[in-house]
């Protein structure tokens, strides 16, 4: 049976869910942001080590301004209203991408969430903000350029921003896309795929447990036999 440490997933379809529902767009989000606390505490209670979400993507400043300012607003309320649930949970929360690009408040809002979270010792909630992999290995690489280190793989894991996490063992997406939207290449290299129909805001603890367990029974062969 294999081991679920690590769980990745590309939470997508909002916009199609509000669309169905006939609601703005932003109402997608929102109801997407709700589902985020069920499959962390998920994630929590069935001892997976690290579990790894897309929140907002290098490409995602191409939206238009206002739902690019309405994700905003709403990472920084997830960020006050989720206190509560990550310390109750003993969940550490992590967060990977650029996240210079975000305002002060905003960052000052993410460090007091990690600092908070700290000394926890359960699941590693980690959310990917203006994260894509091709900018995460280019920043890897200035890394150990300016050190002088070897471009060996062992180098150039432990210089991503995921050094503490390790490769990915199960990557799902909802939304019905197949494709990886430049969602951590490096890591998934052999990570199991699943890409599932349903909209990231229907999705439940239920319907993830259903491929955790299936991952669990899979042969993975790592290229041997
Ligand atoms: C994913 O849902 C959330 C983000 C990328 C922030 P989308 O907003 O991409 O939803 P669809 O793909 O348009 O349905
Ligand atoms: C991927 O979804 C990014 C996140 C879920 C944050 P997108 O909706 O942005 O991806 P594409 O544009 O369909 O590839
Ligand atoms: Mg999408």
């Amino acid at each position: 049976m294999n081991e679920l440490k690590h769980l990745a997933i590309i939470m997508d379809g909002n916009g199609r869910w509000a669309k169905a529902h006939i609601l703005e767009r932003s109402a997608g989000h929102e109801a997407g942001a709700r589902v985020v606390e069920d499959i962390a505490i998920f994630a929590a209670k069935r001892g997976i080590k690290t579990l790894s979400l897309y929140a907002f993507s290098t490409e995602n400043w191409r939206r238009p301004q206002r739902e690019v300012d309405f994700l905003m607003k709403l990472l920084s309320k997830f960020l006050k209203s989720k206190e509560q649930m990550i310390v109750q949970n003993n969940i550490r929360f992590h967060t990977i991408g650029d996240i210079s690009a975000f305002d002060a408040d905003l960052r000052a809002q993410i460090q007091q969430l990690k600092s908070l979270s700290a000394a926890n010792t359960g699941l590693n909630l980690v959310l990917a903000l203006n994260y894509g992999a091709r900018d995460e290995l280019s920043r890897a690489c200035a890394k150990l350029a300016k050190n002088n280190s070897e471009f060996s793989e062992d180098n150039i894991s432990a210089a991503l921003d995921t050094a503490e996490f390790g490769d990915v063992d199960l990557l799902i997406r909802t939304g019905g896309e197949q494709r990886l939207s430049n969602f951590l290449l490096w890591q998934a290299s052999y990570a199991e795929l699943v890409f599932c129909p349903t909209l990231w805001p229907d999705f439940t603890s239920a319907e993830c447990e259903q491929i955790c367990a299936k991952f669990e029974q899979t042969h993975r062969r790592f290229g041997g036999l």
